[in-house]
């Protein structure tokens, strides 16, 4: 139990360096005040640019990596647990997830945690995430409603995990759920202007 609490915190802390509030600052403005006001990838291209998105980009890949790591580490270095059974690397994941969202240090209003989740995914089941990857991009391409895509990825990750040839564990269940269930809270806003015709299409032209 104390390694899961401890990779818990541990994921929380590096998830609330929040890459998208950081470049902001770097760049002058509280991207939370701009654009949807959402601190991610997708309002960073929309604010300030391709150049600033790409240092977000990497930010909320690299910090899921490390906090999987960081759970990894937790559970065979500290605890002497086998590699394969490793539930603080979820519990690291989720973490992580929950810091980008709601991070200690910028007053608890942060991302929506698709990227990095997507990160995490990778350190645990590449081929759940490159299915996932593609399947966004698949409804980005048509859609341009980077929101869509997140979200429909998000219910087809949940929907794949109950996959036998996965071989998820009932802890990997619990982790999927409140990944998805996270990803989805975070889009309520984006699913209503879905609905309402007012959400905001991918534009590439910020230089
Ligand atoms: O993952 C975030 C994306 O799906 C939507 O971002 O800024 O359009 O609300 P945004």
């Amino acid at each position: 139990m104390l390694k899961i609490v401890a990779a818990l915190a541990l994921g929380y802390l590096i998830g609330s360096m929040n890459t998208a509030v950081i470049v902001g600052k770097i760049y002058g403005r509280d991207i939370r005040s701009h654009g949807s006001g959402n601190a991610g990838l997708t309002n960073t291209l929309r604010v300030l640019g391709k150049s600033a998105a790409i240092f977000v980009l990497a930010g909320d890949i690299l910090k899921g990596v490390i906090a999987c790591f960081v759970g990894l580490s937790l559970h065979v270095y500290l605890f002497s647990g086998e590699a394969q059974d490793c539930v603080s690397l979820l519990a690291a994941g989720a973490g992580v997830v929950i810091g980008h969202n709601w991070p200690v240090y910028f007053g608890f209003k942060g991302g929506k945690g698709a990227l990095t989740a997507v990160a995490v995914l990778f350190m645990i089941n590449w081929i759940m995430a490159l299915l996932c990857v593609g399947f966004f991009v698949m409804i980005v391409a048509l859609t341009r409603y980077v929101s869509l895509g997140s979200v429909s990825a998000t219910i087809l990750f949940a929907a794949i995990s109950f996959i036998p040839a996965f071989g998820n564990t009932f802890y990997f269940y619990i982790f999927a759920f409140l990944m998805a269930c996270m990803v989805i809270f975070r889009h309520l806003e984006n699913i209503k202007r879905l609905f309402s015709g007012t959400e905001n299409k991918l534009n590439f032209t910020r230089g």
